[in-house]
C-alpha cells in the first residue's frame, strides 16, 4: 500500500473497533473488512480491485448463519446474509415452531432485523439452504419473502445468489424471481 493508504487503513481500522466491529471470529472479520472498504471507499482511498462485499462473501456468510438455523421440525436449515446499500451485512436463519406455521424464513429474519436496525436499502441477498451438513442444491425464496424483498429492494438491480453447493452459485434479479410483483406503486 502508499503510506497514505496505510495510515487511512490504520486509522479506519481503529475507528471500526471504536464501533464494536472486531476481527476475532472468521465471520466478524469478513463483516469489519467489509465496513473498513466501505469507509476507506467514502474517502476516496478504495483499492480498486477491491469490492466492499463480494458475491463469496455474502454466501460466505450465508453459510455461517445456516449454522445457527433452528429447524428441528423439517430439519432443513437456511441462512441468508441481506447486503444493505450503506455496505452493513445482516445475517438470519430460518426459525421453526412447535406450531409450524409460525415459522420465519432465513431471508425475512436477515430483512426484518436489518430493517428494525434502520436500513431500507438493499443491494443482494445470498441465500444458502438444505438438509444436509452443507448445501447440495439451491433454496429458492419463498413466494412470502420475494413480496417482503420486494417491499425495500428494487427488483431490477437487487441481486439473489442462491447456493447450489460449496463453491457453485446461481445469480438472479428480484424482478426474474417476482414477474408482475405488487407493491406501493399499485396502491396510487
Ligand atoms: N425456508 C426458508 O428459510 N427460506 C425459504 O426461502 C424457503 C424455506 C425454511 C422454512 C422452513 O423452516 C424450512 O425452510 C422448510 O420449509
Amino acid at each position: 500500500h502508499s503510506p497514505e493508504r496505510e495510515a487511512a487503513y490504520l486509522l479506519v481500522h481503529g475507528i471500526c473497533h471504536l464501533m464494536g466491529y472486531d476481527h476475532i471470529e472468521e465471520e466478524d472479520k469478513m463483516i469489519m473488512r467489509a465496513m473498513e472498504e466501505k469507509i476507506l471507499q467514502s474517502v476516496g482511498m478504495t483499492r480498486d480491485e477491491v469490492s466492499l462485499v463480494s458475491d463469496e462473501t455474502l454466501l460466505t456468510l450465508a453459510r455461517t448463519a445456516r449454522e445457527r438455523s433452528y429447524s428441528p421440525y423439517s430439519s432443513y436449515a437456511v441462512g441468508a446474509a441481506l447486503l444493505s446499500r450503506s455496505g452493513r451485512v445482516y445475517l438470519g436463519c430460518n426459525i421453526e415452531n412447535a406450531s409450524f406455521g409460525l415459522t420465519n424464513c432465513a431471508e425475512r429474519t436477515a430483512l426484518f432485523k436489518a430493517v428494525s436496525e434502520g436500513e431500507r436499502n438493499f443491494t443482494a441477498i445470498a441465500i444458502a439452504g438444505g438438509s444436509g451438513e452443507s448445501p447440495d442444491s439451491i433454496c429458492p425464496p419463498c413466494g412470502v419473502c420475494r413480496q417482503v424483498m420486494a417491499e425495500f429492494c428494487n427488483p431490477k438491480t437487487f441481486k439473489v445468489f442462491l447456493a447450489k453447493s460449496e463453491d457453485e452459485y446461481t445469480s438472479l434479479t428480484l424482478a426474474e424471481l417476482l414477474p408482475y410483483g405488487f407493491d406501493m406503486e399499485n396502491l396510487n
